[in-house]
């Protein structure tokens, strides 16, 4: 949770409780439903102890002491702290105009961006480290770019993070055949016009507008789009980062980020109004961590015994795509693989 400004140690100094931060929120995220409308006593145990360290720690996060905590580099970013600290403030028109949120205000918001950032994140790094551990040559190829960029920048965000595409790829890539929001609805509210004619051009046999009435519900199957064929050629379910490299000419050598298919095929973070807003905090915190792992270690999985290479490969795959959408999309059974993360002989 360090992105959101909760370091481990941090947390008995926040309070004494069963759950850390990330457990209580994992269970409340869970139980959401039964947690948001049960009282305490219909509630089993460890959900209602859950629900109560969860709230605690959204108070005490509240109440931390913003301005020392962002002294420190490492905190300077921290998103929590910047929430609370817009909203600490002496300006007496401010307050008086309602500007501010109140207490409830922002504890909701803290929520809202734990439980949105959160879960998204962590199985789109997870997924990545699956996807990863079966393409060595990927994971080379990206180190390449890692150690030509840190061993001469040093691992500072502003230099580093825009040059580190082919880290970002990986996110994309990972992000179009195993995301984790697989559909989003939207509501029509009047009559409504889907224009589909660059589609049609692709395939004659498809209608080029779809018209829906007031009052519909349309969910578009994100996952569909993300690896049909039409869009993304023949290979769409191939694990490719390099297809969303292109050479930036204006700057030779370097490298740029692409979407090598149609525009509008690629939405993980959903789009227009409602589109994410933690895309980008998303971005850094991938990036970070698969730069951090890859510099100098490969991520390995681990065979079974008598387990071959393309058993284990197929093993693998099979974990990574044996998913139930609760409500994200989520492996069953991601401790069937375990991973070793040796240091690259140099
Ligand atoms: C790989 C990571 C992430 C993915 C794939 C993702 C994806 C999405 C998607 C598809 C939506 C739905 C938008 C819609 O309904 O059209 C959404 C909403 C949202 N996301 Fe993310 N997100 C990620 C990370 C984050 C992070 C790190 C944060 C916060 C720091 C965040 C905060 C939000 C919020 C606040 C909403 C709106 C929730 C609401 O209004 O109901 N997301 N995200």
């Amino acid at each position: 949770m360090a992105g959101f400004g909760v370091e481990e140690e941090d947390q008995p100094t926040l309070l004494s409780s069963t759950y850390t931060f990330k457990d209580s929120l994992k269970v409340v995220l869970e139980k959401a439903v039964e947690i948001s409308i049960l009282p305490d006593l219909f509630l089993p145990k460890y959900m209602a102890a859950a629900r109560y360290d969860f709230s605690r720690y959204l108070k005490s996060l509240m109440i931390i002491d913003v301005p020392s905590k962002c002294k420190s580099t490492r905190e300077n970013g921290a998103l929590l702290a910047a929430l609370v600290k817009a909203n600490q403030t002496d300006d007496k028109v401010r307050q008086a105009s309602g500007q501010l949120l109140t207490e409830a205000e922002l504890s909701g918001n803290i929520f809202v961006l734990a439980a949105a950032g959160y879960e998204t994140t962590a199985s789109t790094i997870t997924n990545a480290i699956y996807i990863l551990s079966i393409n060595p040559e990927v994971q080379e190829w990206v180190r390449e770019e890692i150690r030509n960029v840190v061993d001469e920048y040093g691992w500072n965000y502003a230099t580093v993070f825009p040059k580190l595409v082919r880290c970002l790829s990986i996110m994309y890539e990972t992000l179009r055949i195993y995301g984790v929001v697989d559909s989003v609805i939207r509501h029509t509210r009047e009559h409504t016009i889907f224009d589909f004619t660059d589609v049609a051009e692709l395939d004659r046999r498809l209608p080029a507008r779809i018209e829906v009435p007031p009052n519909i519900h349309t969910i578009p199957v994100i996952g569909s789009l993300h690896t049909h064929p039409l869009f993304w050629g023949s290979k769409s379910l191939d694990f490719d980062p390099k297809r969303w490299i292109k050479r930036d000419l204006s700057k030779p050598p370097s490298e740029a980020l692409e979407n090598p298919a149609q525009k509008d095929t690629f939405f993980p973070w959903s789009g227009g109004l409602l589109a994410c807003i933690g895309k980008k905090f998303s971005q850094v915190e991938f990036v970070a961590t698969i730069s951090h792992i890859l510099y100098d270690r490969w991520i390995v999985p681990i065979p079974l015994d008598e387990e071959d290479e393309p058993a284990l490969q197929r093993r693998v795959l099979s974990i990574l795509e044996s998913v139930e959408l609760s409500p994200g999309r989520k492996m069953i059974e991601p401790q069937k693989v375990s991973f070793r993360f040796p240091k690259v002989r140099v």
